[in-house]
Formats: C-alpha cells, structure tokens, sequence
C-alpha cells in the first residue's frame, strides 16, 4: 500500500470511529432503564425504599448497610412474603424500625421486593476470584 493509501484509510477510519461515537453518544431515545417492565405498585415501591432509605440498613445484591439482612431473595426465601409483610408492618425490636406504613405502602414495598427477587440472586452461595479479578460462579443458592 501507497504512504497515499494508508493516509486515506487513516482518515476514513478517525471519522468513522468519530461519527460512531457521536451517534452512541447522541442517541438517548432508545434507552430502555427497565421502567416497561415495572407495574404502578413497583415503581411506587422503588420510590418509597429510595424515600424511607431501606438501603441505610439492607442491601440488594449486595450494596447496601449491612444491618438488616441482603432483601435480594427475601420474597422467595423460606421466610418469604408473610414474613415480609409482618417485618414491614411491624418492626422487630430493636433494630427494624417500625416506619408507621401505611396499607398502600406496605403494598408497594411488597411489589418493589417481589420485582427485585426474580431479577437474580443474590448472594452466589460458591464462587471463586479469578486472577484478572472476574468471578466464577459455582453454584447458587437456589441449586441447593
Ligand atoms: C435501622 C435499620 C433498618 C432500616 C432503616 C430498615 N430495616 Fe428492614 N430490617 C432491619 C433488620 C435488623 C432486620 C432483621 C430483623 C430480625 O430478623 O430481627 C430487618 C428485616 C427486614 C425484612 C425481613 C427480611 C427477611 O429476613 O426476610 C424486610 C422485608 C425488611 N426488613 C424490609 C425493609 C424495608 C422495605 C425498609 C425500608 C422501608 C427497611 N427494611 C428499613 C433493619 C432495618
């Protein structure tokens, strides 16, 4: 290839990778954040544990405080969402606060937890670091 040529494919490969930038960066109107797939009682629920700072004390996979356990999976753990309900209604001494919900409330955090439950679980049970800092999944909670 002629110095010319390389030039030339230079140049056309900069303004393509320029012009695909620009156009990923641009392009907004086709962001899916996930808000379709969400009822009226999720979305609310979503707000109130933002408003209520459920994540000062709980965490879902894995963020969150660390004094109340990971409600990941609560809904379809053993304990499951009568206990959930109560927890929420109630409190446990000392350390769940009862937050004084109301029905409506208490519906929506339900819906919310329910929601987040079937997007993953949430500790892996068994897994192993790799060298380049990735995980390997071994198995999960629910292979038990
Ligand atoms: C001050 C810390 C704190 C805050 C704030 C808090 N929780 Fe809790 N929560 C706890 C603790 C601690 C437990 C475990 C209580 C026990 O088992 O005795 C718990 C238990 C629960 C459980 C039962 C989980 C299970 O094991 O099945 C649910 C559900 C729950 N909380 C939801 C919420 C929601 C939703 C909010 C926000 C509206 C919230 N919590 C706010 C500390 C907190």
């Amino acid at each position: 290839m002629t110095l010319q040529a390389k030039q030339w494919l230079y140049a056309v490969l900069c303004i393509g990778f320029l012009a695909m930038s620009l156009s990923v960066y641009m392009s907004t109107e086709n962001v899916d954040r996930g808000f379709s797939l969400m009822s009226e009682d999720v979305r609310a629920g979503k707000q109130l544990f933002q408003d209520y700072n459920c994540t000062s004390c709980h965490q879902i996979f894995g963020l969150g405080g660390y004094m109340g356990p990971d409600l990941t999976n609560c809904m379809s753990s053993e304990r499951g969402p009568k206990y959930a309900e109560v927890m929420l209604r109630y409190g446990a001494i000392p350390r769940m606060p009862n937050l004084g919900l109301t029905d409506q409330e208490i519906k929506e955090l339900l819906a919310f937890l329910m929601y987040i439950d079937k997007s993953g679980t949430s500790p892996p049970v068994d897994f192993e670091i790799n060298s380049i800092g990735t995980i390997d999944i071994k198995h999960y909670q629910d292979d038990e």
